[in-house]
């Protein structure tokens, strides 16, 4: 996702969250709020942790705790649904994934102004969607945020520790509901705008970051998020010095995702991003991840899909070098628009992940958090565009 989209967002889209019943939790363990729907919804049973309002009357309410009747919850859901798609995932194919979720964007916006003024420019993921999206199933969530808001003067410098206290409080909550919550510094292999060439540097940046969160097992660190247009070499030591610091740092069970160049694409990563077969982890808990949008220029930034074979035919050559190079991948980014062609695509993409399982862990759409508005692929329940189109397809896939 190219970072202008996000700043020209920030602004518009600031506290246009919906309000109303349509899509609203309604129960679920913990749950304090309204447990009545909309005229025209009723309370559905999602789980124990969660029951949303649906257009219509209520679904069955006896469910047993298997994985069956997970997915056979959602298709009766999703029949009733008139913001759902209409085809129902009917086959899931062999293999599971030991990660889905989704991106929470919010703490990188604004990244024309540093360090900018919270709730103004940036902000950090609303701990009540987040919950909303755990009681689906989603057991990943990465979390963007702004290495010149976390060390404001160099990479080597002192940590802002408001800023880092708010954004420690998102993964915290994350991680203790019981899902996995990724570091990602949402910065391009750039720094204040410049390709970040010290490495030694960006070393001891990993190394101060990661000291925060060494002891908790549930963070995963994300080196950087797509690097672009640099030296194919430079990409490679900027991901073994994060890997390194991280290290050095104590925090040693954790995962590290390790990025590529050309925005990370699974498309392009044969024949660009070969040479990072050779990255070491002392650990091995190296997962190699690639994003993958469908549109023509595979940029994210339309709501048409290309065709409804494209998620697989973009990502086959990635799935055939990680397993010759005996690697692990997930799609740490990807998303189609609310339409039926980008949804048979997108199932396309994610029945080849979940076939691949032995080579891909899983995947994250693009995006959740709190100021996405209308935006075309927005994933902020209750009422975010890829939310209220894709939630009952995505969800058929988490672990
Ligand atoms: C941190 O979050 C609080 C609200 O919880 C806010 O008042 C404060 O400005 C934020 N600071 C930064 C630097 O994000
Ligand atoms: C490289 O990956 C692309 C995209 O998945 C694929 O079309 C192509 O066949 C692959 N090339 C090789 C040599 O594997």
């Amino acid at each position: 996702m190219k970072s202008s989209i996000l700043a020209s967002v920030a602004t518009s889209a600031a506290g246009a969250l919906a309000a109303g019943g349509a899509w609203q939790q309604c129960g679920g363990i913990g749950w304090n709020g309204d447990k009545t729907c909309i005229s025209g919804y009723s309370c559905v049973y999602s789980n124990d942790w969660y029951s949303q309002c649906l257009p219509g009357a209520a679904a069955p309410t006896t469910l047993s705790t298997s994985t069956t009747s997970k997915v056979s919850t959602t298709s009766s859901t999703s029949t009733k649904s008139s913001a759902a798609p209409t085809a129902t995932p009917t086959t899931t194919p062999a293999g599971k994934f030991k990660w889905f979720g989704a991106n929470e964007a919010g703490a990188e916006f604004g990244n024309d102004v540093f360090p900018g003024t919270w709730g103004k420019h940036f902000t950090f993921p609303d701990n009540a969607a987040v919950q909303t999206l755990i009681g689906q199933g989603y057991n990943i969530f990465r979390v963007a945020f702004s290495m010149e808001r976390a060390t404001p003067n160099t990479l080597t410098g002192a940590l802002d520790t408001a800023y880092i206290k708010n954004l420690t409080d998102s993964i915290n909550y994350i991680t203790n509901a019981g899902a996995y919550a990724i570091l990602d510094p949402h910065n391009f292999g750039r720094f204040y705008g410049n390709v970040i060439t010290d490495t030694s540097a960006f070393q001891t940046w990993w190394n101060t970051i990661a000291k925060q969160f060494a002891s908790n097992s549930k963070v995963i660190f994300d080196t950087n998020n797509e690097y672009h247009d640099m030296d194919q070499n430079l990409v490679l030591n900027l991901n073994q010095a994060a890997i390194n610091g991280i290290r050095a740092a104590g925090a040693t069970s954790q995962y590290i995702f390790v990025e590529g160049n050309s925005w990370s694409g699974a498309w392009t990563w044969n024949t660009t991003n070969t040479n990072l077969a050779a990255l070491s982890d002392p650990q091995n808990k190296i997962v190699y991840e690639m994003h993958q949008y469908l549109d023509s220029d595979g940029s994210g930034t339309s709501t048409a899909c290309v065709s409804t074979t494209i998620g697989v035919e973009r990502v086959v050559g990635a799935t055939a070098w990680l397993r010759a190079n005996g690697k692990q991948g997930i799609i740490g980014e990807f998303a189609g628009g609310a339409n039926s062609a980008c949804q048979t695509a997108v199932k396309g993409l994610l029945d080849h992940l979940k076939t691949n399982s032995d080579v891909w862990t899983g995947a994250l759409w693009w995006a959740a958090g709190p100021w996405w508005g209308d935006y075309i692929y927005g994933f902020e329940p209750p009422s975010g565009t890829g939310y209220t189109y894709y939630n009952s397809l995505l969800k058929t896939y988490t672990p």
